[in-house]
């Protein structure tokens, strides 16, 4: 797909890869929507891009661990444009950041629950008008190879908890909805897959967790950048990547029951329409 004058929305780029992402997709001449928490962080990025001669990203501030913090994204976005080409849901918090320990959001909810999947989801549907505006376009869900099924009778994980394993149902939970929501949007032109980039690229999250880089952010940049844009994908919907390769996610993904259930607890807890 030729960037030029797309506008991309991409969370969690103040940082990591969701940085590197921004920061290639502006040299291609998107216009890129750069999201986090952290403004100092946003303006440097801001200032490094706009010095090499590219449009300069717009910075919109928004803490997704709170479901009213998605929506004041959404309304920002849906305010300042009519479409979007694009959006990758990128923003989220590794086992050990911020603490090991189990944490809850604003929302009550189960704290990488809540941040790495359900303001995603909120995203999505708040989005879509826009997303719809746009097609042909596509939304990329940045999961990872760390999967746990989802305890639909302990969601919130107040049992037996520990951090890998709410990153991990977070990241599973992510999953199930791609294919959810490929299936619902099929015909109108916008497709919907994730992918893990690359396994522990040297960014915030990894470190926080005291592990030994392993991949290169340019390297799980490079996965992301290819469900954004490329042309090999453009049809295809629905899926999940290890990288620049298809791949099948954990079994609970395929479990239509299971997805039904996620849908269905996700759209009360976010307080949408059913
Ligand atoms: N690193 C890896 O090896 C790896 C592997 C598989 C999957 N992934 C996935 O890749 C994505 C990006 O991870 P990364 O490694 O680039 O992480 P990172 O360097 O820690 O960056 C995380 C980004 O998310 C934002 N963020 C975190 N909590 C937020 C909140 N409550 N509200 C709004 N924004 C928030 C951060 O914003 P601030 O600047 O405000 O902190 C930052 O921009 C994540 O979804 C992660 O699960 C990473």
């Amino acid at each position: 797909m030729d960037m030029r004058g797309k506008t991309v929305l991409i969370t969690g780029s103040t940082d990591g890869v969701g940085r590197y992402v921004a920061t290639e997709l502006a040299k291609q001449g998107a216009q890129v929507l750069i999201h986090g928490r952290d403004t100092a962080r946003a303006k440097t990025l801001i200032d490094q891009i706009g010095a090499k001669g590219h449009a300069a990203p717009t910075f919109y501030q928004a803490d997704l661990s709170s479901l009213a913090g998605a929506r004041q994204l959404a309304d920002a976005v849906s305010a300042d444009h009519n479409k979007l080409d694009v959006f990758v849901s990128n923003a989220g918090i590794g086992s050990q950041n911020p603490g090991p320990q189990r944490q809850e959001s604003a929302d009550g909810n189960e704290l990488r629950f809540a941040v790495n999947y359900l303001s995603g989801f909120l995203l999505v549907y708040l989005l879509l008008p826009l997303i719809k505006a746009a097609a042909p376009s596509r939304i990329v869900n940045v999961a990872s190879l760390g999967q746990h099924p989802i305890d639909f009778d302990d969601v919130m994980i107040t049992k037996n908890y520990s951090g890998s394993r709410a990153y991990a149902q977070s990241k599973l939970s992510q999953i199930m909805f791609t294919i959810d929501l490929a299936n619902e949007l099929k015909g109108f032109g916008i497709t919907v897959n994730s992918l893990h980039p690359a396994t522990y690229m040297n960014t915030t999250m990894v470190r926080a967790g005291g592990i030994t880089p392993m991949s290169t952010v340019e390297q799980g940049g490079d996965a992301i950048l290819h469900l954004v844009e490329g042309d090999d994908i453009a049809n295809k919907s629905g899926l999940f990547f290890n990288g620049m390769n298809e791949m099948r996610a954990n079994a609970q993904a395929y479990d239509e029951a299971a997805r039904k259930r996620l849908r269905a607890l996700s759209l009360k807890l976010t307080g949408l329409p059913s």
